[in-house]
């Protein structure tokens, strides 16, 4: 199956895919972090978007999944040379990939992938559309946390108009019963949206805070902050993380910008599952690959 955008899963998927998680999870604070449940099948990795976490964390959780894993040097590849994205990726299905995971610019990429080829597509991200693994590995590590996502409340802030993870995690996280509020500077909050969007009434008694980067390689125009105006206006600082809830959590899908939207001591603090996230990510791209090419029996 292809995984584009959360609505792909059904409620039974979700369950399924948080419960492997938390099986590969453990599985891979072992030495041996073989195992086979990909073995000799082939994942091609194409990202024409840049990448640090979710190319790595896809590249593992294949790898350690058995699977033999390609990667498509994007910048170098035949796009390159005028070649359509449909064309490269039925280049691929030619060769039998089992997988293709995608990140691309255009929202909506994966969807006309997916329409031509055989491979499963697995969405790593369509510019400003969606990113359905960093949502689920976000709702695993506050299940793995908390124990529970219903009835949290979680505060997604910063640039929610530009982010594919402000959707992909907003969708699952109030499917599974979170009360989330969104804020941002008004510029960058979705188009007709009219709740509340300051960030000081949404951290207030929240379980959960999750800070977002400005994308601003997809602003048009310049936001025109200075230096440290963007962090004492919108950003997560001491005084406002007093105001969430007892023992709540700082969660930031990365790449953060440390003393813009995030100050770099509440980034490293205890409070922080900023790298329980990244662990959590290979983890649930090993679930996520594992459900769409083989289908959803549980290894747990
Ligand atoms: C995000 C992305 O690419 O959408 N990063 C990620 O995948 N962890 C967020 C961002 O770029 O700000």
């Amino acid at each position: 199956m292809d995984l584009i955008r959360p609505s792909d899963l059904s409620d039974d998927q979700l369950d399924h895919l948080l419960r492997e998680a938390e099986h590969w999870l453990e599985h891979n604070r072992v030495a041996d972090k073989r195992a086979d449940r990909l073995a000799g099948r082939s994942v091609v990795l194409a990202f024409f978007e840049n990448s640090t976490r979710t190319l790595l964390s896809f590249d593992m959780a294949a790898q350690r999944l058995g699977a033999m894993v390609t990667t498509l040097p994007a910048e170098k590849s035949s796009v390159a040379k005028g070649e359509t994205l449909i064309d490269t990726a039925l280049t691929v299905d030619a060769m039998q990939a089992d997988a293709l995971v995608m990140r691309h610019p255009e929202p909506g990429a994966p969807d006309s992938v997916a329409e031509v080829i055989r491979a499963a597509v697995v969405n790593a991200g369509d510019g400003t559309g969606e990113h359905p693994t960093q949502g689920l590995l976000d709702t695993a590590t506050i299940h793995h946390h908390f124990g529970r996502v219903e009835g949290l409340k979680v505060a997604i802030c910063g640039d929610i108009r530009h982010s594919r993870v402000a959707s992909s995690t907003h969708a699952l996280l109030e499917r599974l019963g979170a009360k989330v509020a969104l804020a941002g500077p008004t510029a960058l909050m979705p188009e007709g949206h009219d709740g509340p969007d300051g960030i000081d009434e949404a951290v207030a008694g929240a379980d959960v805070v999750m800070m977002l980067r400005i994308q601003r390689e997809r602003l048009s125009a310049d936001l025109g902050d200075k230096p440290g105006e963007y962090l004492e206006r919108y950003g997560l600082t001491e005084d406002r993380f007093k105001t969430a809830a007892p023992g709540a959590v700082i969660m930031h899908p990365g790449p953060m910008n440390r003393g813009v939207e995030i100050t770099g001591e509440l980034a490293d603090s205890e409070h922080s599952l900023i790298t329980a996230q990244v662990e959590m990510g290979v983890a649930m791209r090993m679930a996520v690959l594992d459900l769409c090419i083989n289908g959803s029996d549980d290894t747990a």
